[in-house]
């Protein structure tokens, strides 16, 4: 003969399940959002208008990338070549921290994704806090790797980018050692051409080294968006430099004559989640306005 159950034991049983049930489905949904929030990439698209630019550049779209950290993106990095290549970039620019030198040690796959992006348009680079990490016998075949891919680094120097027609503007790429140096305004100085787009990895000297430069355009990276977003507040969490609830994570700054646009960056360093920040891929096309 069957024994019957005593009907208290078969509800707890049932709310014991039922509680399990729901913090599976808690976790795995938020495995499933932290996935999406590293590897879903938002194009932030900018129209940035000048009466400094020569007439050959209204419409050249410059594409910038930062804060690679050796990440991979899914499937050989398709999603991002396809973000790159969709907005048919005049030039890219990587904006330093594309190796990381803390968890993410793999630099041939940084090596890897730069050689991929070096032949959909030509490249310019500057360094960040993190290829400084690494020691010299790794930075120095670094950076002659990605000069053999065609990437431009720009070590304290300016590029001419010209157009069809010849008439060019200056793009001043900095170290990122010697960000707050005289050399900046040295090299803004030197430079006859009348519009000047900097390269500097961490944004946070605006104010105090590249406005007083003179430069245009500035194009930063480096804070990673603040890390976490705080919804509803538009603001970052923390940023190296900056500590908490950093000013400079994200979109436009302005400080006198000078603008500033700030990737949120593509990979994660030492702390290896994002949240409410997808990974940016930084679109700018220029407007000539006299
Ligand atoms: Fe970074």
């Amino acid at each position: 003969m069957k024994e019957k159950k005593d009907p208290k034991i078969l509800e707890k049983r049932r709310r014991i399940l039922r509680g399990i049930g729901i913090r599976l489905l808690l976790v795995l949904l938020f495995i499933a959002m932290a996935y999406g929030a590293n590897n879903r990439l938002e194009v932030t698209e900018y129209t940035y208008e000048s009466d400094q630019l020569a007439y050959a550049f209204d419409g050249f779209r410059v594409v910038q990338l930062s804060d690679l950290h050796n990440k991979e993106f899914p499937k050989d990095n398709a999603p991002l070549l396809r973000a790159i290549r969709d907005q048919h970039p005049d030039i890219i620019v990587m904006t330093g921290d594309m190796v990381d030198a803390s968890n993410h040690t793999n630099i041939d796959a940084a090596l890897h994704s730069m050689k991929q992006i070096s032949e959909i348009a030509p490249c310019y680079y500057v360094t960040g806090n993190h290829e400084h990490y690494l020691s010299k016998d790794q930075l120095e075949p670094f950076l002659e790797q990605i000069a053999e891919y065609g990437i431009t680094v720009l070590n304290n120097e300016t590029a001419e980018i010209a157009a069809p027609n010849g008439q060019t503007f200056a793009l001043i790429g900095m170290d990122d050692n010697s960000l707050q140096a005289n050399i900046l305004k040295t090299l803004a100085d030197e430079s006859d051409n009348e519009f000047q787009l900097l390269l500097a990895h961490e944004p946070q000297f605006l104010e105090d080294s590249y406005a007083p430069a003179g430069v245009d355009l500035v194009l930063s990276g480096h804070a990673h968006g603040g890390q976490f977003r705080i919804p509803f507040l538009h603001k970052g969490l923390l940023s190296p430099d900056q500590g908490f609830f950093p000013k400079y994570t994200q979109g436009c700054f302005r400080s006198g004559d000078t603008t500033m646009y700030i990737s949120r960056g593509l990979g994660n360093s030492a702390f290896p989640l994002r949240l409410f920040n997808h990974p940016e891929v930084v679109s700018i096309t220029f407007r000539v306005v006299k």
